[in-house]
């Protein structure tokens, strides 16, 4: 992990209508880290994660203030490129959603709408993708055969190699693993640490176990309020506030 901040939240809240779903949060995320944003339900997760590469924009009469740095340059600065923005912070969702194609395919269509071509530069790309996804070996022999088919788990790291074929910089995931057997998730968690390497990952861990093995920082959610952040460590064995004691120790959830 090094001590450079990759992100950083300002004063930041979000609106949809007049309803406030984030509260003036103020968090540093660190280049090659995992950081954990977790919580109850309507927390306001999922609204992070979002506002983090503005997928928001598409929702109908919601509104922020505050800023997000990426980098330290505003996102929400109206000259910036928005789809340059996408490219270089990637979001994954908790039901993997292969498209009705190829292995192959699905992971090549992004490259592609980016200008790839070239078939020998689009199978390095593919192949490297899905050897980061940690893929590769259980699919290598039918790459042309439908995704479809696919295992949930295996369909969750392939969306995950799809999104890793844009080579972002930073990994938004909500919830990779619901739905997942173990053996899909320690994959999956697996994978993770190993691409905190090259990329900064924020995750919204599907439990607080999850949270607990992958995380290195991590913040913990109430109400669109960040309550309490810190290492992943102090956060789940001593929490300095009540809530985010009650909600680890599972009183309430
Ligand atoms: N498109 C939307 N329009 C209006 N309100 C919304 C919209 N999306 C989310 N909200 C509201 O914002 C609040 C935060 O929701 P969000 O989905 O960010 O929470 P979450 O922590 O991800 O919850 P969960 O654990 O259930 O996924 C909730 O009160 C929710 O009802
Ligand atoms: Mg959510």
């Amino acid at each position: 992990m090094s001590l450079r901040n990759k992100v950083s939240i300002k004063e930041f809240s979000f609106y949809y209508g007049s309803v406030p779903a984030l509260k003036r949060i103020n968090l540093e995320i660190r280049a090659n880290e995992i950081f954990a944003i977790f919580g109850p339900a309507r927390s306001g997760k999922t609204t992070l994660l979002k506002s983090l590469n503005r997928l928001t924009d598409l929702v109908y009469g919601a509104r922020h203030t505050g800023t997000i740095l990426l980098d330290e340059k505003d996102i929400y600065d109206p000259k910036l490129s928005l789809t340059q923005l996408r490219r270089r912070v990637g979001i994954v969702f908790d039901l993997p959603i292969a498209l009705p194609m190829s292995i192959y395919e699905n992971v090549a269509y992004g490259p592609r709408l980016n200008g790839i071509t070239r078939k020998k530069q689009l199978d390095e790309t593919v192949g490297k993708a899905l050897r980061s996804g940690a893929l590769w070996e259980e699919v290598k022999d039918r790459l042309h055969t439908s995704a479809l088919r696919l295992s949930g788990g295996q369909q969750q790291r392939l969306c995950i190699a799809r999104i890793l074929a844009l080579e972002p910089e930073v990994l938004l995931l909500d919830e990779p693993c619901s739905g997942l057997d173990p053996i899909s998730t320690a994959s999956i968690e697996e994978t993770l640490t190993r691409l905190k390497k090259d990329y900064t990952i924020v995750l919204v861990p599907h439990n607080i176990q999850q949270a607990s093995r992958v995380a290195d920082r991590a913040g913990f959610f109430l109400n669109g309020e960040l309550i309490e952040e810190g290492t992943a460590y102090q956060i789940f064995t001593g929490p300095k506030e009540k809530q985010t004691e009650d909600y680890v120790t599972g009183r309430f959830g």
